[in-house]
């Protein structure tokens, strides 16, 4: 049984309780977010506040460690298919790794599709109305932040005809300064015989489209590790 059928049978018709506040969602994914907890949370809640019957929700970097580096890469497609189970949705996660996705199709619900392509070329197939698009391909290197910035914004925009006044936008590995690098790029780092004062500002996979996103009247709702934007203003 896959981790998000467990959890749905476990916690399905929780009435009244939302999905951030469930026992699952705490123990499972919450506690293990490190850097990523407030805003993954900050996600899900305002998702929660739309009172959709059905989300939505689209994402570029599928989970290729399944739910083995929860606090490394995040777990997003788990979060999302656990989250889509308890309200109901879709999941469409895009990854250019058959390896990652075939791992994860096979370790999600129904309710998740993981396709196989360059999410630059996907991303001109969706035709849903989106509520969420998560942003994490590319892995980026944060000395050389350029391929995987230029890519983020070439996703973005190959998308976004297709976002709606209330799409939720959330960008990941786009440190907002210095305090929100994580212990594991320091260590990359170290090893590289850098430090951290090596690194220029701004940085990360957002580096392009955070100022992208400002120019053309999107809001910034929260940015630490990870941005989050929506068009309208909540
Ligand atoms: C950081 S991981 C995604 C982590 C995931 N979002 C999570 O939270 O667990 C980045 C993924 O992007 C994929 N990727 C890299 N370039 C890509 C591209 N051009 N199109 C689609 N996926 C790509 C990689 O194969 C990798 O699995």
């Amino acid at each position: 049984m896959s981790i998000a059928n467990m959890l749905r049978t476990k916690y399905r018709h929780c009435t009244n309780q939302r999905f951030t506040a469930t026992e699952g969602y705490r123990n499972n994914f919450y506690s293990k977010l490190g850097i990523r907890q407030n805003t993954f949370n900050t996600l899900l809640k305002l998702l929660e506040n739309q009172h959709k019957s059905f989300y939505n929700i689209i994402e570029t970097g599928t989970s290729r460690s399944g739910m083995e580096n929860i606090t490394g890469d995040g777990a997003s497609t788990y979060i999302f298919d656990t989250f889509v189970n308890y309200y109901d949705g879709s999941v469409t996660s895009i990854d250019i790794d058959s390896i990652a996705v075939l791992k994860v199709n096979s370790t999600t619900s129904e309710k998740t599709n993981v396709i196989c392509n360059d999410s630059l070329k996907e991303l001109k197939n969706i035709n849903s109305e989106i509520d969420c698009f998560y942003i994490d391909s590319y892995d980026v290197d944060m000395l050389n932040p350029l391929p995987a910035a230029e890519h983020a914004l070439k996703e973005f925009q190959a998308i976004e005809d297709k976002l709606n006044s209330k799409t939720i936008i959330m960008i990941d590995d786009t440190p907002n300064s210095e305090e929100y690098l994580p212990p594991w790029i320091e260590e990359s780092l170290n090893k590289l015989g850098k430090t951290k004062m090596d690194i220029k500002w701004p940085n990360g996979k957002g580096m392009l489209l955070v100022p992208y996103l400002e120019k053309n009247g999107y809001t910034k709702l929260s940015h630490a590790y990870q941005a989050i934007f929506v068009k309208e203003s909540i």
